[in-house]
């Protein structure tokens, strides 16, 4: 599909059907999400994948962004790899290259029909805890996965609508 009609077409789904995601295509998902570019390619990225009956019921008692998508991909920077500024003290690139990741696998997921919501609406300190994450790695965003379900539709405030583009970028 051409990139530009692949990024209109791609809304946030927020409501999935049962049918669950072939094992085939959650390769190619997670295949974009190692493709992505990252800093000094350090790949920070560390990914969990919340499909077992307790994972499920565990993210959506922590969010009510996690829907009801029959997988979330929990997605962390592991700040052990993350490139670290040497000259901005406390800077470092962890979300930035956990995001063009998540961006990757949310565009590859829509283009195999499989829609996703990203979601930062969550508290990471009990998202950690509640995953025994290790100190290192820090949670990012969710990525709510699934097929669409028949009533899902983009939520019509917030999808389409766009600033100009003389106001989003300005020649200097
Ligand atoms: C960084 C980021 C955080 C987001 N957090 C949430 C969230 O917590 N819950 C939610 O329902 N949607 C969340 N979204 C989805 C946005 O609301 C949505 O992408 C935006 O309104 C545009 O709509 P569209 O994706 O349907 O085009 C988030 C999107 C981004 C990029």
């Amino acid at each position: 599909m051409d990139f530009l009609q692949l990024a209109a077409d791609r809304y946030s789904v927020r409501s999935f059907s049962d049918h669950p995601i072939e094992p085939e295509k959650m390769e190619k998902i997670l295949k974009a999400g190692q493709l992505a570019p990252t800093a000094v390619n350090f790949q920070p990225q560390k990914i969990y994948i919340l499909k077992s009956k307790n994972a499920i019921k565990k993210i959506r008692s922590l969010t009510r962004f996690a829907y009801d998508a029959p997988v979330v991909l929990l997605l962390c920077a592991d700040i052990s790899r993350v490139w670290k500024s040497p000259v901005e003290q406390g800077y470092d690139t962890g979300e930035m290259d956990v995001s063009i990741v998540c961006t990757y696998m949310m565009l590859e997921a829509w283009e195999l029909g499989i829609g996703s919501v990203w979601v930062r609406g969550f508290d990471t300190r009990q998202v950690a805890k509640a995953f025994d994450l290790p100190e290192n790695i820090k949670p990012i965003c969710l990525l709510p996965i699934g097929y669409p379900s028949e009533t899902s539709v983009p939520y019509t405030k917030w999808h389409n609508t766009f600033r100009p583009l003389n106001e989003l970028a300005e020649v200097r």
